[in-house]
């Protein structure tokens, strides 16, 4: 049994990490959220709900005592502040294990008429702060895995495959519930993919772009 910290915890891919959590494993679970109202506690033996902004080291350090797994599920253009609050806070308290949802593209490793899609998509905002959050976690000395997921879809499907840091990445979409199951996967299997960088894709979706654009 692990003590799961899931930071964003109302994202889309944290409350089914959280939900697949509840359902399959025995770890318990601190959900951190901003107005943390928004989620109700389903087993108050295995879950804590606190409310915290990733943008201040102090919250998410508060948050921290006894846990042996982050797992960041954040967003936003302030992306890389968060990180760096993030890593902050692990190191100020000994946490060293850190799962971090981060984007396709921040390598500029999508090859092809998909990869300039993907940069004429995402550039002039998004990737460039998930890029730097990205450098902030590898700079680091955490036990850290990044998740890179191609575009992100809500089938009901469990189905991917990874591609490593400075391979090209492969596949144009993946489901929510695949990276959920990833993440998921990483938590039960604490020593996998340390200090890696994954892009995870559905098999079979090569393209221009992905089959819902
Ligand atoms: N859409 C795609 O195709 C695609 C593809 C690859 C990667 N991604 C990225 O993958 C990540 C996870 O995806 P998702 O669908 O789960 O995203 P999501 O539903 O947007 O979840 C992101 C969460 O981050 C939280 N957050 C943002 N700033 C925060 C802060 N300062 N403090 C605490 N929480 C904060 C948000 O909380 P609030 O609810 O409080 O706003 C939100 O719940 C996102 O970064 C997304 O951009 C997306």
């Amino acid at each position: 049994m692990a003590n799961v910290l899931i930071l964003g915890a109302n994202g889309q891919i944290a409350r089914l990490a959280t939900q697949q959590l509840l359902d399959t494993t025995a770890h318990h679970l601190t959900l951190f959220l901003r107005r943390a109202k928004r989620l109700a506690v389903q087993d108050a033996a295995r879950e804590v709900i606190i409310d915290g902004d990733a943008r201040n080291a102090t919250d998410i350090q508060a948050a921290l005592g006894g846990i042996d797994v982050v797992y960041a599920n954040l967003a936003g253009h302030n992306i890389a502040a968060q990180a760096q609050a993030v890593v902050d806070a692990m190191d100020a308290t000994g946490v060293r294990r850190l799962i971090w949802i981060s984007t396709l593209g921040i390598y500029d490793e999508v090859p092809g008429a998909f990869g300039q899609w993907n940069h004429a998509q995402l550039d002039g905002g998004y990737l460039e702060p998930y890029a730097a959050a990205a450098q902030v976690i590898e700079a680091s000395d955490l036990d850290y895995t990044i998740i890179r997921p191609a575009w992100l879809s809500n089938r009901d499907l469990v189905s991917y495959e990874i591609t490593q840091k400075g391979e090209p990445f492969k596949g144009t979409e993946v489901s929510r519930k695949s990276i959920a199951d990833l993440v998921v996967h990483l938590i039960n299997a604490p020593t996998q993919a340390i200090r890696h960088s994954l892009g995870v894709n559905q098999p079979n979706t090569a393209g221009d772009k992905p089959s819902f654009y």
